[in-house]
């Protein structure tokens, strides 16, 4: 067995120096012990260190494009095999270049599933992190604890500090600490999840973890120990006055969402658990637009083209949802521009409605096409991809706060509602989304492009009869007649 050692859970150009080094070696995955920061090679008597690499030119290796973006994302992984895994493929790929692309081939699928749970990790930690605001010297203070399932924190923490920019904020978990003084990013070790103060010590234990933890002349120290196995952790002299807040304490997030500067309210409940809302802290639609673009929570991103975010005023009292954007959507970088668009528009017009002063936006946000020669044809996108966008849309609807959601198709209803509900029996009337707005339902008006000619006028008619029911919700938006 020989040793490979890593500085810590998420080092990525550690692992990627140890397996160039092994894979020169020659040294099989399953002949590897790996271990991160001061961890012991798990009791076994027989490990060696690495030998040096052999004299000469440094070998070649292959690395398709795909194999980085997944490569980085397993590795936050929790589970500790995940070195091994990646050295494995990393090793079959130099023989099988392609085999990224075989989705059944079990290593592959492993790593893929390993990613995923990575990135619904990482939208989790988005969605659920509340913050409670505290006072120290420097002002205001925002707080939060969160657990989460891999080693997520490092990775996720740009999120929050684009986000909340202008705010002072900790995000306390067991792995890692991230703390955003307005300038830099730090991050400290985890604090133990018993190490939980009652209520009323709490800004103080707050204090004494942060004078312990971030204090600059203690970093290195704090950084140190931070590669520290978890077991010991609790040694630390500053651990018991370590605080947490625990994340169902709404009451403590209650502060923040008083302080919002933009007029939110506190998540919205929707059918299925697994989508949380984010609470739009500081947050703009354009500052969420500007985030989006960079998403890459689903496999969608990397064929299209951009980010295709929804469009309309802050202020809009009715939002519209869609698919997803077609070709032209996804060139445009803008909602509904193409032929479905162009339905939609005159549909509008028609019943005197200013585009302008409606939200108009779709259940996913990237293009998911078929290449077919140089066409790029529409492909309906799957339930998970749908569920890997939805927060993007719900921090929409918590943003804009609309008295009437459109559903336009079966993906937007599946959205919004968490789980499909038919289109026929449900269009036709307003009912509640949840407490204070209410949704309608309809076809997409790319059905009305593809239905026969023969009910092509008639189902039109319909669409504008559905749409009729939003004219209430749109006093504002009318033209002047
Ligand atoms: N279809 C949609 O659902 N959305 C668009 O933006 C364009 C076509
Ligand atoms: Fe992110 Fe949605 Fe695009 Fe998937 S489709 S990458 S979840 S923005």
């Amino acid at each position: 067995m020989f040793a490979a050692r890593l500085s810590s859970q998420t080092d990525w150009d550690g692992w990627r120096g140890t397996t160039r080094r092994l894979m020169t070696l020659g040294i099989a995955p399953g002949d590897v012990a790996w271990a991160v920061g001061g961890e012991r090679h798990g009791g076994l008597f027989d490990v060696h260190d690495l030998p040096p690499p052999p004299p000469g030119p440094e070998p070649e290796f292959r690395v398709p494009r795909a194999f980085i973006p997944l490569a980085e994302t397993v590795i936050l992984h929790r589970d500790s095999q995940r070195f091994a895994l990646l050295h494995a493929l990393l090793l079959r790929l130099q023989e099988e270049p392609r085999l990224l692309e075989v989705a059944s081939d079990p290593d592959v699928a492993r790593l893929a599933a390993m990613a995923k749970s990575v990135r619904r990790d990482q939208h989790k930690m988005k969605a659920f992190v509340r913050f409670r605001e505290i006072a120290d010297d420097g002002g205001e203070r925002f707080v939060s604890w969160f657990e989460p399932e891999h080693h997520i924190v490092e990775a996720t923490a740009p999120f929050f500090q684009r986000r909340f920019a202008a705010m002072r904020f900790t995000i306390l978990t067991p792995d890692r600490c991230a703390d955003w003084d307005g300038r830099t990013m730090r991050f400290g070790p985890g604090v133990a999840k018993d190490q939980a103060p009652d209520e009323d010590r709490l800004e103080e234990a707050w204090r004494v973890y942060y004078a312990a933890i971030f204090n600059p002349a203690r970093l290195k120290v704090a950084a140190m120990r931070s590669e520290m196995p978890v077991k010991y952790w609790r040694n630390l002299p500053e651990a018991p006055l370590i605080p947490v807040l625990i994340a169902s304490s709404q009451a403590r997030t209650d502060t923040m969402i008083d302080k919002a500067p933009t007029d939110a309210r506190p998540n919205r409940q929707r059918a299925e658990p697994a989508a949380p809302s984010l609470l739009p802290m500081a947050g703009t639609i354009e500052a969420l637009k500007a985030e989006a673009a960079g998403c890459r929570a689903c496999p969608l991103w990397a064929p299209a083209t951009q980010t295709v975010f929804g469009e309309g005023p802050a202020g809009a009292r009715v939002v519209f949802v869609g698919e997803q954007p077609g070709d032209k959507e996804d060139l445009a970088g803008r909602p509904f521009v193409g032929p479905a668009g162009q339905l939609f528009d005159r549909a509008l017009a028609e019943l005197g409605v200013d585009r302008l002063k409606v939200y108009v936006t779709n259940a996913v946000k990237h293009f998911k096409f078929e290449p077919r020669g140089k066409l790029r044809l529409h492909k309906t996108p799957a339930a998970g991809e749908v569920r890997a966008c939805r927060p993007w849309l719900e921090q929409e609807l918590a943003l804009i706060r609309p008295d009437l959601v459109v559903a336009m198709g079966a993906t937007a209803v599946t959205s919004l509602f968490g789980k499909s509900m038919p289109i026929g029996k449900t269009r036709g009337a307003v009912i509640d989304l949840d407490a204070g707005t209410k949704a309608l339902v309809t076809v997409h008006p790319s059905y009305l492009l593809r239905v026969e000619d023969a009910y092509k006028a008639q189902e039109y008619a319909r669409f504008l009869d559905d749409l009729r029911l939003a004219l209430p919700f749109l006093a504002d938006a009318r033209k002047a007649a």
